[in-house]
């Protein structure tokens, strides 16, 4: 067993690296978004029993040169960058933080929400080109509000109780839930349309599947309350972008708040950067010491548990379904 990992993007936090070091285990890191051929390169040379993907995508072609591979471990939760088929043909298993980032996450979807709907954001921006907006402003209070939820796992669930204080009624969509947590404040919502119609506040939380890109079109757009707010941390594909932002600039919503985008970084002369109801930051809701720490380090632990032949945690196992051993 080759005791070594690739990650692709820079070395773990410094609690990860302890820990594959106590392990025997040596750290291959590269360059931010590596092309194919620089990791091919590097995988030629190293031959690594194991993969952490963190930046870019890591396809069948990386996956079928690398013979000595077990276990792949996104760095996060969102996998839609590595091919768990071309994984699971060779019963290599595709493992994900579950849980690691959701603190983090969720507390920067209730930052936007708040940048958002008091237009924190803008006014910094107007302020540093020195103008004094006091008269002209107006924000909307969050307080009292309805949020709607699309999925409730790990960062839905913290979100929901991140809200609580501000009294804000919280309607839930996750067709895959099966059971709703207990709390006054939330409700279960199986009717879509009627979830985008009712909620002041729409924020994502739910996978990109093959199935639910561009969930938010135009046609859901439409069906929004005007005046509610878009916030999405999840992935960028399940906004159709070129709808919202007809969607902001003609004002038929609020406004909205993205960590992700269609396409990342979007373009520098996008049509997003003239929208002022606009809040965007450039994907980094998992970006705190503390979520890179727990992250990085239950990546490593996966790794050598699977080399040591221990049972991963199934839900962690995101290919399972798809593995020949299953
Ligand atoms: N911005 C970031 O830096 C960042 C960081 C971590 C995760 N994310 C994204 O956030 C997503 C959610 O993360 P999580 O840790 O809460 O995941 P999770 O797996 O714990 O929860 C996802 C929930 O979505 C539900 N779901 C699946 N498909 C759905 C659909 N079509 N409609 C409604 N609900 C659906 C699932 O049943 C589950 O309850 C990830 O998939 C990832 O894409 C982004």
């Amino acid at each position: 067993m080759n005791r070594s990992i690739l990650v692709t993007g820079p070395a773990l936090s410094p609690s990860a690296m302890a820990f594959a070091a106590e392990q025997n285990v040596k750290v291959i890191p590269t360059r931010p978004y590596a092309p194919v051929e620089e990791l091919l390169a590097i995988i030629a040379t190293e031959q690594p029993g194991a993969v952490i993907v963190r930046q870019g995508q890591f396809g069948r072609e990386l996956i079928e040169a690398m013979p000595d591979l077990r276990i792949i471990a996104k760095h996060g939760v969102g996998y839609d960058t590595i091919d768990i088929q071309a994984a699971a043909e060779r019963n290599i298993p595709v493992t994900i933080a579950l849980g690691a980032n959701a603190q983090s996450v969720a507390e920067h979807a209730f930052a936007l929400m708040f940048s958002v709907a008091r237009q924190v954001a803008w006014l910094d921006g107007r302020m540093r080109g020195g103008n004094w907006d006091k008269a002209t402003a107006k924000g909307v209070e969050l307080s009292g509000k309805t949020l709607g939820l699309i999925g409730l796992g790990s960062i839905g669930g913290i979100l929901l109780d991140l809200v609580a204080p501000l009294n804000m009624q919280v309607r839930i969509f996750d067709p895959y839930l099966k059971t709703l947590p207990e709390r006054p404040n939330i409700s279960r919502e199986s009717d879509f349309e009627r979830l985008l119609e009712d909620c002041d506040v729409i924020s994502l939380h739910c996978p990109l599947t093959a199935d639910n890109r561009h969930l938010i079109g135009a046609a859901q757009l439409e069906r929004m309350k005007p005046g509610s707010i878009l916030i999405n941390t999840a992935r960028g594909e399940l906004i159709d972008s070129q709808a919202l932002i007809a969607a902001l600039r003609a004002g038929q919503i609020g406004g909205a708040g993205l960590d992700t985008f269609e396409q990342e970084p979007p373009a520098a002369d996008s049509a997003l950067w003239s929208l002022t109801n606009l809040v965007a930051t450039p994907h980094v809701g998992a970006n705190t010491q503390e979520s890179q720490d727990r992250v990085g380090l239950l990546a490593v632990q996966q790794i050598v548990a699977h080399w040591a032949g221990e049972t991963l945690q199934p839900r962690s196992v995101v290919n399972r379904h798809l593995l020949p051993t299953s």
